[in-house]
């Protein structure tokens, strides 16, 4: 049953002309480096197919995730039925820096994003530079650093709606909170204008080499991670209460609590997701033990 709709997904792909590959290891889409494969993996390039890829999904109702730069993400090492849309080839990038105005795809990786605006001496990007994510995935997870907030800068997204089709929203349509905003797997981010302000190249280079440094030291950065696992409890940080509760270093074999920061798990390329989602639970346990904190993951987990 299942094969004949994933069959058709596939003649549905190929008549569209969209790219795809079956059985792709999504170890190589995600920054931990870990994942077992996607059952087919649709390589939409521009707007309209994701619109195909979300309608065959729909008309065959096997399931759609959404897949970006791959930075907040474990899947398990059973890998994932149905399709995996990730948006990698949706990289454009135009900047008007007369008008301060950044038109980018949802795919395009956002640190590299970050350093091109700068560059041009446009301000507004320079605090999300560690953020290892794609701009969609900044956008869908409201991802944030220090001071930096996606929210304020966006003008409007374009987003494929499974209902509405392509919808264009307005930054004051769009909710924007903690960890999360209105796009998701039934509304895909497929582009994104942004409104950034003028400044001269250096000040904005230098202000982005400050965020990078304090990154630097106190994450593990250019090590395999899925970013921080946990979401800040009200008015405390996961990290603070993990170390607290004297777990930096615990491991479940290869997965690790990173001694830099405690919100971070590092492995040694022998890992697998199973024993980072088991390292997981233990942290929750400890810390629930230790401080009475039911610690909510902020990473999200395909099975
Ligand atoms: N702390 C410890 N031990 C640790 C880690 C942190 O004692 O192992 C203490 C720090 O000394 C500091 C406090 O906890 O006093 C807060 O730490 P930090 O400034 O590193 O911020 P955070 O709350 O742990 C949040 C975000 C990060 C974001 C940083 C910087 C969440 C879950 N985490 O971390 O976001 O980069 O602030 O703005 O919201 C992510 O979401 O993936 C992420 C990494």
């Amino acid at each position: 049953m299942r094969a004949r709709e994933i069959e058709r997904v596939i003649q549905g792909l190929e008549a569209a002309g969209i790219p795809f590959e079956r059985d792709a290891e999504l170890a190589r889409f995600t920054t931990i480096g870990l994942g077992g494969p996607a059952e087919v993996l649709a390589r939409p390039t521009s707007t309209a197919e994701i619109g195909v890829v979300v309608e065959l999904a729909r008309n065959e109702t096997v399931p759609l995730r959404v897949l970006g730069a791959g930075s907040n993400l474990l899947v398990s090492d059973a890998g994932v039925p149905g399709i995996v849309l990730h948006t990698g080839a949706l990289d454009h990038v135009h900047i008007d820096v007369e008008a301060g105005i950044v038109d980018a795809g949802a795919g395009c990786h956002f640190p590299t994003l970050v350093k091109r605006t700068a560059s041009k001496g446009l301000r507004g990007l320079e605090g999300g530079v560690g953020i290892p994510g794609s701009l969609g995935g900044v956008l869908t997870m409201n991802a944030g650093a220090y001071q930096f907030a996606i929210g304020p800068l966006v003008d409007a997204v374009e987003a494929v709606s499974a209902d509405k089709g392509t919808v264009e929203m307005r930054r004051d349509e769009i909710d924007f909170k903690y960890r999360k905003s209105s796009f998701g797997t039934g509304l895909i981010v497929a582009s994104a204008r942004l409104r950034l302000r003028a400044d001269a190249p250096d000040a904005v280079r230098a202000d982005l080499n400050a965020h990078m440094h304090s990154r630097k030291t106190t994450q593990p950065v250019g090590v395999k991670s899925a970013g921080c696992i946990f979401k800040n409890p009200d008015g405390d940080s996961a990290g603070r209460l993990i170390d607290g509760a004297g777990l930096k270093g615990f491991a479940v074999g290869g997965a690790r609590i990173s001694d830099v920061h405690a919100n971070f798990i590092v492995h040694d390329g022998s890992s697998t997701t199973t024993e980072v989602l088991e390292l997981i639970d233990r942290v929750r346990e400890s810390v629930v033990k230790a401080t009475q904190v039911e610690l909510e993951t902020e990473v999200m987990t395909w099975h």
